[in-house]
């Protein structure tokens, strides 16, 4: 198929072609038979640019469900997603906040279905409640970004985030080396419904390798939700329990936030590392500039991602069913040098 631009591009290269001499007249005959072709092909593909054209006026409206605001990630999140609409005169936000209410949340998507979306951005609570009404969407015809945290099954058009078990694999390894191989380790959890949670523990324990490293202990684990107040409750449980704790794992970092918190009022701080995951730079990489964290891993939001991959699917194009980001890691060492990347 042509672009305009590709015919453009045809029709110019034509008169170059038959400004030659006489001698050139079986070209000529080439040539008239290109003009027919490319003149034929031009016909043929106007519709189509046409489509693309108007494709790219049409006004468009994006619902987005966003699972909760309460969290410095979420609002990240949605600023990134605003700030792509933003660059597209053709494009309009509706957003609504589920206040981490899997229920909440599934009632929003309905609503914004009803009220006659033309796309719907999600990043959902929960994978299981969530899963349905995603699934109600996408047989409506309504295109469906999933953002971070997935549902269940393949009723959606695209899922973009970055790869949970992966981060959660090099958060591990990076535990070994911080602690030569042994000490008592305490992980908090995100919420185990989301697959987040799910994943960066799953990919943490491969990373941990305990069957190698004998030496090395989990003493304590919970689910802290993804919150620094449960986080910082839940350290309060395992430093009430455990005399030694060597390092602090969390799933997020207001998650290592809260257990340092909880640490510093114990007065034992000092004596173990914390390790969490998003790195904001108003957040976790702050806290390893300031010394309180040890280690954090990226965990891009994908708000610019989802509103590209938008357009396309807007302008029929097709995208890949899964699209993974990459991550970086910050320590102490590489965070004044913006971190490392991971491969
Ligand atoms: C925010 C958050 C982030 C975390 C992500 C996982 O709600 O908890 O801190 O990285 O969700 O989905």
């Amino acid at each position: 198929m042509f672009g305009e631009f590709g015919c453009l591009i045809d029709w110019a290269s034509y008169d170059l072609y038959t400004g030659g001499a006489r001698a050139l007249s079986m070209l000529r005959v080439v040539g008239f038979a290109l003009v027919v072709s490319t003149f034929a092909a031009c016909q043929k593909s106007k519709p189509d640019s046409v489509a693309a054209r108007d494709a790219a006026e049409r006004q468009y409206v994006i619902g987005l469900s966003q699972c909760n605001l309460g969290e410095p990630w979420r609002v990240q999140m949605n600023a990134d997603i605003s700030k792509a609409i933003a660059a597209h005169s053709n494009l309009r936000l509706v957003a609504k906040d589920a206040q981490n209410d899997s229920l909440v949340q599934r009632a929003q998507v309905e609503e914004l279905v009803a009220q006659g979306i033309d796309l719907l951005l999600i990043s959902p609570k929960e994978s299981a409640p969530l899963t349905k009404p995603v699934a109600e969407a996408y047989r409506k015809k309504i295109p469906v970004i999933v953002l971070d945290r997935a549902v269940e099954g393949d009723e959606f058009s695209t899922f973009i985030g970055a790869d949970n078990a992966r981060i959660g694999l090099e958060a591990g390894k990076f535990v070994v080396r911080a602690l030569g191989g042994k000490g008592n380790v305490v992980e908090l959890k995100g919420l185990m419904t989301s697959t987040p949670g799910q994943d960066r523990n799953s990919g943490f324990r491969k990373g941990l390798e305990l069957e190698k490293n004998p030496g090395l202990k989990l003493v304590f684990e919970a689910d802290m939700q993804w919150l620094e107040p449960k986080a910082r409750t839940e350290m309060d449980a395992a430093l009430a329990r455990e005399q030694k704790i060597d390092l602090v794992y969390a799933h997020n970092d207001p998650g290592a936030h809260g257990a340092y918190l909880a640490a510093k009022a114990a007065g034992r701080e000092k004596q173990m590392k914390f390790v969490g995951i998003d790195a904001l730079p108003h957040e976790g990489v702050t806290y390893v500039k300031q010394g309180i964290l040890d280690a954090t891993f990226l965990y891009p939001t994908g708000g610019a991602e989802a509103v590209e991959n938008a357009l396309k699917i807007l302008k029929g194009e097709a995208v890949p069913k899964k699209i993974v980001l990459g991550t970086r890691v910050f320590t102490r060492d590489n965070v004044e040098r913006g971190g490392e990347e991971i491969r």
